[in-house]
């Protein structure tokens, strides 16, 4: 055996990230900017899920750009791909073949009754196609491959990972212990960022900048022009100071300093005492142009080096093949196939 038997005393983890977007400042400081330390605790897989992207009608040539830029970035982010398995979904073809299967055992009710399901239906009325239709099934592959112990997924993601254990729990109720059923982890650490012209709503990744997001890519000028214009609240206070229900933009600003930062709320309405929005949120700008500079320095010298981003992706399949196949072939010998 050429492969190297790796003793296994660290759980396991694994989250797939749908290349249909660019990353924002939110996703950044909500969540990808703690992953980095998290491969010391866990063995980390993380992959991009062009399989699931193209459920919507994507260009080609920007979907490729987007799954490399998506992995340039995670690696500037601090995901080193050394501790951490990184890989490309479609060149893991285990994915397909266990989605396929477990189509089969995933009920046209429970399809039915996902709210993502309904939600992009609703927004894609002219292309309700299967693919739509039995997205978690695909999902629910994407995680049972693996034997995860944990599948961290933001709030709209919970509905799949539920069905998935649904999934699981009839297909080993019928075959034996396949499949192990992953816990949802949420994070301990991480900010709720919200959009910056309407801080009631979660900063998204949407491709207009009107929407008030800070993309990870944006240049200092344009991330400078988001916070000047970002939405301050009507009170006429006009001081610095965490309110969440009555000051929720100036609230928000506070915790994306902070964020920055490391410090306080307490110590952020010190500094800025007596200043007024029209000083905070060119300060903040200026914070967030700074985090920001590194990563998207890193990233865009990574996405100019091809040929290593072709050995991390090349890499990331080879081992995550190398676990999925295991499952693999539990599933199709207990399902009936010919073994391959
Ligand atoms: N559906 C997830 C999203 O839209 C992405 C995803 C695909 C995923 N497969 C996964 C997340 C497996 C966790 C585990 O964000």
């Amino acid at each position: 055996m050429t492969e190297e038997i790796r003793e296994q005393p660290k759980k396991r983890m694994l989250s797939g990230i749908k290349p249909s977007g660019d990353l924002t400042l939110g996703s950044y400081l909500g969540a990808i900017r703690n992953w980095g330390a998290r491969s010391e605790e866990f063995d980390c897989f993380y992959f991009m899920a062009d399989l699931h992207a193209i459920t919507v009608r994507q260009n080609p040539a920007d979907l490729r750009r987007r799954t490399l830029e998506q992995l340039a970035q995670y690696i500037a982010c601090g995901l080193d791909p050394e501790k951490n398995t990184l890989f490309i979904q479609s060149q893991v073809p285990q994915h397909a073949e266990l989605g396929w299967v477990l189509n089969c055992y995933a009920m046209f009710g429970e399809l039915s009754r996902m709210t993502q399901f309904k939600d992009k239906s609703a927004k894609n009325a002219d292309n309700i196609n299967g693919g739509l239709f039995t997205y978690p099934s695909l999902m629910a592959a994407d995680i049972l491959l693996y034997q995860p112990d944990y599948v961290p997924v933001g709030e709209d993601q919970k509905q799949h990972v539920e069905l998935c254990h649904t999934i699981a729990r009839r297909f080993n109720g019928i075959y034996g212990d396949v499949f192990k059923l992953p816990e949802p982890y949420v994070p301990k650490v991480g900010a709720r960022i919200m959009s910056l012209t309407n801080p009631t709503a979660k900063m998204s990744k949407s491709e207009n900048e009107d929407t008030g997001r800070v993309l990870l890519m944006d240049t200092p000028e344009t991330i400078m022009r988001q916070f000047k214009r970002a939405i301050t609240d009507s009170d006429t206070e006009n001081c610095v100071h965490y309110d969440k229900e009555k000051k929720p933009g100036v609230s928000n600003l506070m915790t994306i300093y902070s964020a920055c930062t490391g410090k306080s709320y307490a110590e952020i309405e010190q500094e800025f005492a007596g200043c007024g929005y029209g000083k905070f949120k060119p300060a903040v700008g200026e914070t967030v142009v700074e985090t920001l500079r590194p990563i998207r320095e890193e990233a865009q010298r990574i996405m100019k080096d091809k040929a290593y981003l072709e050995s991390v992706y090349k890499e990331g399949a080879r081992r995550a093949s190398f676990v999925a196949e295991k499952t693999m072939r539990k599933v199709y010998k207990k399902v009936g196939f010919i073994g391959r």
